[in-house]
């Protein structure tokens, strides 16, 4: 019976390239809705009020808070102007207590608030704002948040582990500034960005061919450059470039297409935002392992452990994506890692070798499905834009730039989407595609959009 449910669970994970196909199509369709009207796709295809990606121009100090993967950043970095660069940055990394996911609005952002207060009573000398300024920041806030300016919007509901329910509908920049002010510090939000925007800013600013982002981390989305007129929701003046970035939020992808499983549909009941971010829930690392424990839940029922399902195995997310992926890259001949792993994390000993080949095969299951289907929504976005083909006469270069733990450290996975879009994109074609990854991108890519935002522009002209 064990060995039956590996192949079931096989055969229902199969990502075959017609399937990738139908997933791509299905997300240009989707893509095309939700920009034609508000509420016109699972797609929310938001307008970012980013109308201009950097320069290289901007100049000055600026800071940068960043919240919403697994741990939080703040950062602070001096911007040269023109062909200057980046002339120094300092940052800080800290990571969010649980109870702070799940609490009070004010709690939470008392914390982060807290945080920067800290970091930014320990500038330097020579690192400071010009005399008189304001201190300006630009909020990297990696959730699904309807924008009325550059600088605020709305939270439309939190995604990942977070849930607290009094911020749903808070202008995010107000919550905020009003942490900062109870921590007795001024400073401005210049510029409110989702991590892909932040991402985007900041790959354009390494590499001018960059026009998509994606973050593969603890969750999972995208963002592009879109024409301004391609917008039918968009009723604002028509910005001087022609553009828009959109954030996608693709994490709430859905489409018949899926190939979804009994295990995926579990785990999206028990999650903490049942029936939403159903492609995220089959792509992103917050998932990976936690679809992979449900699997080997159900292997023990079947005795594959022996006659009482481990305990340990029935605790939620007690299966982390990186310990999956240490199983999954485990090269010893006797899959001493997996054994390690089994019984240090599940308190499982005796697992024969057999056994633990079998639990490799189900982290490349999960992991080559959810590759692959990253892959495809890749796709579909590269066809929204025309760049999935070779146009004649054009030497169009399409860099996209990526950033996320997943992405980072899973390097299966990794691969995985990498020899898929070739496969989906055709060898020609993908020599005009570039996948590259922005380390730390959206935190460079908010304070940069925090400078060309920046209140002070006008005196530095
Ligand atoms: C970081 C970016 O590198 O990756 C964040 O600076 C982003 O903005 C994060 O949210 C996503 O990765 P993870 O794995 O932490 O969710
Ligand atoms: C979730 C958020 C989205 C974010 C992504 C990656 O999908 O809703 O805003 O960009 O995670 O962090």
């Amino acid at each position: 019976k064990a060995m039956e449910i590996v192949k079931e669970f096989e055969e229902s994970c199969r990502t075959p390239i017609s399937k990738l196909k139908q997933v791509a199509d299905a997300m240009t369709v989707e893509m095309h809705a939700g920009l034609a009207s508000e509420g016109g796709s699972k797609l929310k295809m938001l307008i970012t009020y980013v109308d201009s990606l950097p320069t290289g121009n901007e100049k000055g100090l600026f800071y940068a808070l960043d919240l919403g993967g697994t741990n939080f950043r703040v950062l602070r970095v001096l911007l040269g102007g023109k062909d200057g660069g980046i002339l120094k940055q300092q940052f800080k990394e800290v990571s969010i207590p649980p109870n702070k996911m799940t609490g009070s609005s004010a709690e939470l952002f008392d914390y982060i608030a807290a945080e920067l207060a800290k970091f930014v009573a320990q500038e330097e000398d020579d690192f400071k704002p010009t005399s008189g300024r304001l201190r300006e920041l630009g909020f990297t806030f990696s959730f699904p948040v309807m924008q009325t300016s550059i600088a605020s919007g709305t939270l439309l509901r939190w995604t990942k582990g977070f849930s607290i329910d009094e911020t749903v509908g808070q202008d995010v920049v107000a919550e905020l500034t009003k942490a900062l002010e109870r921590q007795g510090l001024e400073m401005r939000v210049s510029a409110l960005v989702n991590d892909t925007v932040g991402t985007l800013a900041g790959g354009k600013y390494a590499n001018n061919d960059v026009v998509v982002s994606v973050i593969l981390g603890t969750g999972s989305n995208a963002a592009y450059v879109e024409r301004a007129q391609a917008i039918p929701k968009w009723h604002g003046l028509l910005p001087k470039s022609g553009e828009m970035v959109i954030n996608m939020e693709w994490g709430n992808f859905r489409s018949s297409h899926l190939p979804l499983t009994e295990y995926d549909q579990a785990l999206d009941a028990e999650s903490l935002n049942p029936g939403e971010q159903i492609y995220e829930k089959v792509i992103s690392g917050m998932y990976l392992g936690e679809i992979f424990r449900r699997v080997l839940c159900r292997m023990a029922e079947e005795a594959f452990f022996g006659d009482v399902v481990p305990p340990k195995l029935k605790e939620p997310f007690i299966l982390g994506t990186p310990v999956m992926s240490a199983m999954h890259h485990d090269t010893s001949p006797d899959l001493k890692v997996v054994a390690n792993n089994l019984k240090d994390i599940l308190e499982i000993s005796n697992t024969s070798l057999k056994m633990r080949k079998v639990i490799v095969q189900f982290c490349d299951i999960v992991a080559t499905r959810g590759a692959r289907l990253s892959a495809a929504g890749l796709l579909g976005i590269l066809k929204k834009m025309g760049r999935d083909t070779i146009k004649e006469g054009e030497k169009q270069k399409t860099v996209i730039a990526m950033d996320g733990g997943l992405y980072e450290h899973y390097e299966e996975y990794r691969n995985s989407l990498e020899n898929c879009l070739k496969e989906l994109l055709g060898e020609e074609v993908c020599k005009t595609i570039k996948i590259e990854h922005s380390n730390d991108g959206s935190g460079i890519g908010a304070a940069l959009l925090a400078a060309s935002h920046s209140q002070y522009l006008e005196d530095e002209s």
